[in-house]
């Protein structure tokens, strides 16, 4: 089985081609971070118009490089939400043209799912696991039991994970995109200076909150002189306690999941970690620690795994496909799309394809 798949959800424009045998045959990301660092954030309308230049070139390089025709396609995976909606449209719209062109099986992928299914892509990975969701728009805890089968435990009442990174990145002057410059400047800075809040930790619920620790990132740099630049000493101190503080909160919320996925299940959760927040390597560190004293496996996809491509949607794709589900070519995109409303294979609705929304 081969499956083309596009993402087209926020700021990254991919093409990717998987196989049903877990091979990547291209997997191309263009980021398109240079045209929205002026704004400082992802613009949705130079969004949506930089994938739709940039998209049907990128398809025709995919396949090049697979060394593939879309004759030998066996279907087409793309995002269809959630995500800036001009986007997720350009995407959809263009699976639909080669699906209906080449006569292929389309496939409406909710993009949370491909980041939930990316570590079968890489590991040998069973149902059900607990997964870790933390993301630019999302941090959730899931129990996952299969394609189509998600059980949220816990998410965030307020921001998300790498939406704290990215505030948190602007608020030091550390630029755009924020995560990876959190984490650069953390690694060359020092903890311990700074008491920083660990919301929701020791709660007996599986939520997150991370709104309070960027406000008392905003606190604590306004007092800064001179003003945060990104580059001073404090600066990189600020930002290791801050990541520090992340880590105290997705471990002590992944150590609590992990018992009660072991209660509900019977067994011990591979836990995994997906989504941009996930190619932290110091997070990664942290979760790996409270996998070991939980006596379970740590399963993390390699770090260009974890932030959007498409070779996860185009894996989406297959295993969507391989279970005799596919998509109506009227399937109408969706702005918000949570996993939970996933049906699971079986259950009529999943037969008959999604309804339009
Ligand atoms: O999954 P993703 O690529 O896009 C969404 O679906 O949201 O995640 C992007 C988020 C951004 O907030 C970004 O700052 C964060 O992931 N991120 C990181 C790192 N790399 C990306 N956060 C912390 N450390 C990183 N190394
Ligand atoms: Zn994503």
């Amino acid at each position: 089985m081969r499956i083309l798949g596009i993402e087209t959800s926020c700021d990254e424009t991919a093409a990717a081609v998987v196989t049903g045998e877990r091979q990547i045959l291209a997997n191309l990301v263009l980021s398109q971070l240079d045209e929205h660092r002026p704004f400082g954030g992802v613009v949705p309308e130079i969004a949506a118009r930089s994938h739709l230049d940039h998209l049907d070139a990128l398809i025709a390089r995919a396949l090049a490089e697979a060394g593939l025709g879309f004759e030998d396609l066996d279907g087409v995976a793309a995002t269809a939400g959630p995500g800036l909606i001009g986007g997720v449209f350009v995407g959809v719209m263009t699976a639909k043209a080669i699906a209906a062109a080449r006569k292929l099986p389309f496939l409406a992928i909710n993009h949370l799912e491909g980041h939930a299914l990316s570590a079968r892509l890489t590991e040998d990975l069973d149902f059900p696991y607990l997964l870790l969701l933390v993301s630019g728009g999302h941090c959730q805890l899931l129990a996952v039991e299969g394609v189509g089968a998600y059980r949220r435990l816990g998410t965030t009442v307020d921001d998300a994970a790498g939406e704290a990174f990215d505030k948190t990145a602007k608020i030091l002057g550390l630029g755009y995109p924020g995560g990876p410059a959190v984490e650069r400047a953390a690694a060359a800075g020092e903890t311990g200076h700074h008491e920083l809040p660990r919301p929701m930790k020791g709660r007996h619920n599986l939520d997150f909150s991370f709104s309070g620790l960027k406000t008392a990132v905003r606190h604590v740099a306004a007092a800064m002189d001179p003003a945060p630049d990104g580059s001073s000493p404090a600066v990189k101190n600020l930002a290791a306690d801050f990541q520090a503080a992340v880590g105290d909160v997705l471990a002590d919320r992944c150590a609590r999941a992990l018992t009660r996925f072991a209660a509900d299940y019977g067994r011990h959760a591979p836990l995994v970690v997906a989504g941009g927040v996930a190619a932290n390597l110091y997070l990664r560190g942290r979760l790996a620690e409270v996998a070991a004293a939980a006596g379970a496996a740590l399963l993390a996809p390699p770090p260009w795994l974890c932030t959007d491509n498409a070779a996860m949607i185009a894996w989406a794709g297959v295993e969507r496909l391989r279970l005799g589900l596919r998509d109506p070519l009227d399937f109408a995109p969706r702005p918000r799309w949570p996993l939970e409303q996933l049906r699971r294979p079986g259950t009529a609705a999943a037969e008959t394809g999604r309804t339009t929304a």
